[in-house]
């Protein structure tokens, strides 16, 4: 028992410096004109996102009673949305009012820092790991890579509406070929067989509380996506009119189609006939091949309507990734159990910064035979994202009070850290958003 909890230490200590030393690799190469600004509401400045997220820090830090000596930085400012501590910032003023400063912020990490790692050596020494007390350093450790996330859509969002091609985002570290190169895979569906599916997490690692309680669901027989729907099918969408048909969409996204004049995916561009996007890799043609993203739950919707499909529920997207029909049983990824890799997925930290073209993963494939279900682009799920039933929450104010009038996505995205993202993975968004990285695959019912 003891042997366990010192290695948890040990972990929790290692992934701790993971996370704080990726998240200076994203922040490093942006100026600080670029740190301190807000181009959307939906997004924060990434000044605010390395200071918020050590702000949650020393939140964990107070709540075990451990002295803070912290006084160079007013944390009025860091905290986002939760009511039981001191004041909140409005999310839109983040940009407007950009405090603290840069400096101030940096030098608050290291703070920070040097307490929590002698808080962790403290639990080590008195072998006075809890699991509660695991579960919110791990916590702390995943709302940190959950904001590196943010803060990349955040940078893709600022840095496109420079028109020049070159003013961007210069990442540290940045792959541009497969490691596996790029395969052949025959479009169609899978069938998916039905009857009852325990829906949510199975294993004994960190999840968050909103993956449990594993419950019963009962599902009919479905046809999924091999693939996410892919930019050259998207296209074929928008230019038969689909934009203009309300016939595809619900009530809320057909106005919203009409008042922001929605006639593509967020970011795309029309240069003499032609598609283009500007990302991390400058201002090019839209790629054929690589899932569409940016979309927002309307447009996938309307998508799927218009291909005679729907969108799948999150058990249905759960258990095309997770079941193994041989083995009986439920595996952590689409293709088994072992940790994310270049091989199987594209995720943060293969560092494409950006989805990668159909065939780029073969290994990486479900039980059923669905490609790219983790990594790439997050998949918009038919499901409202409702707690389970028996929830108990873990962390109050963290993913409870989320529950209403939002969507669940599932597998992560191309900006999605690998510790975070498993087949479980619950995120939700409202669904006008686009800023996410987010596509989507269709499912069909058997006639
Ligand atoms: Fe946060």
């Amino acid at each position: 028992m003891t042997q366990v909890i010192t290695n948890d230490v040990k972990k929790l200590r290692l992934d701790f410096l993971n996370v704080r030393n990726t998240t200076s690799d994203i922040f490093q190469p942006i100026s600080m004109e670029d740190a301190v600004m807000q181009s959307d509401p939906f997004g924060s400045t990434p000044n605010w996102h390395i200071a918020h997220v050590t702000w949650f820090f020393q939140k964990i830090l107070e709540k075990y009673r451990q002295d803070i000596d912290a006084n160079s930085i007013n944390t009025d400012y860091l905290n986002s949305y939760y009511q039981r501590y001191s004041k909140i910032l409005p999310k839109s003023d983040r940009g407007k009012f950009p405090r603290p400063k840069v400096s101030d912020t940096l030098k608050y990490r290291t703070q920070i820092e040097e307490m929590f790692l002698k808080f962790l050596d403290n639990i080590e020494e008195n072998n006075s790991m809890t699991r509660s007390l695991a579960y919110d350093i791990e916590l702390a450790n995943q709302h940190e890579m959950q904001h590196q996330e943010l803060l990349v859509y955040d940078l893709q969002h600022y840095f496109q509406k420079f028109e020049d091609p070159l003013d961007n985002y210069e990442p540290k570290l940045m792959k541009t070929t497969n490691v596996d190169g790029i395969h052949d895979i025959e479009e169609g569906m899978v069938r998916i067989p039905g009857g009852l599916y325990e829906l949510g997490f199975s294993g004994n690692d960190f999840c968050y509380d909103n993956e449990i309680p594993e419950h019963k669901t009962y599902l009919n027989t479905y046809d999924i996506d091999k693939y996410p729907v892919t930019n050259k099918e998207f296209l074929e969408f928008v230019e038969s009119g689909g934009y203009q048909d309300y016939k595809l969409w619900l009530s809320d996204g057909w106005d919203l189609v009409k008042e922001k004049q929605w006639d593509a995916p967020l970011y795309w561009q029309e240069i003499d006939g032609d598609w283009y996007k500007k990302d991390f890799r400058g201002l090019n043609r839209i790629s054929p091949n690589e899932p569409v993203v940016n979309v927002s739950y309307y447009e996938a919707d309307a998508y799927s309507k218009w291909v005679g499909k729907r969108l799948p529920t999150e058990a249905e997207w759960e258990k095309a990734a997770s079941w193994n029909e041989d083995l009986k049983k439920k595996t952590l990824y689409p293709w088994g159990d072992g940790f994310p890799s270049d091989l199987n997925s594209n995720l943060l930290e293969s560092w494409k910064w950006a989805p990668s073209p159909i065939g780029s993963y073969p290994q990486g494939k479900s039980h059923y035979g669905c490609h790219q279900m983790l990594g790439d682009v997050w998949e918009w799920t038919a499901s409202e994202y409702v707690l389970y039933p028996g929830f108990r929450s873990k962390f109050s104010e963290y993913t409870d009070k989320w529950a209403i009038n939002q969507k669940v996505l599932r597998g992560g995205s191309y900006a999605t850290p690998r510790s975070q993202i498993r087949n479980s993975y619950r995120n939700y968004f409202k669904p006008h958003e686009r800023i996410p990285f987010s596509g989507f695959r269709c499912v069909r019912d058997l006639l």
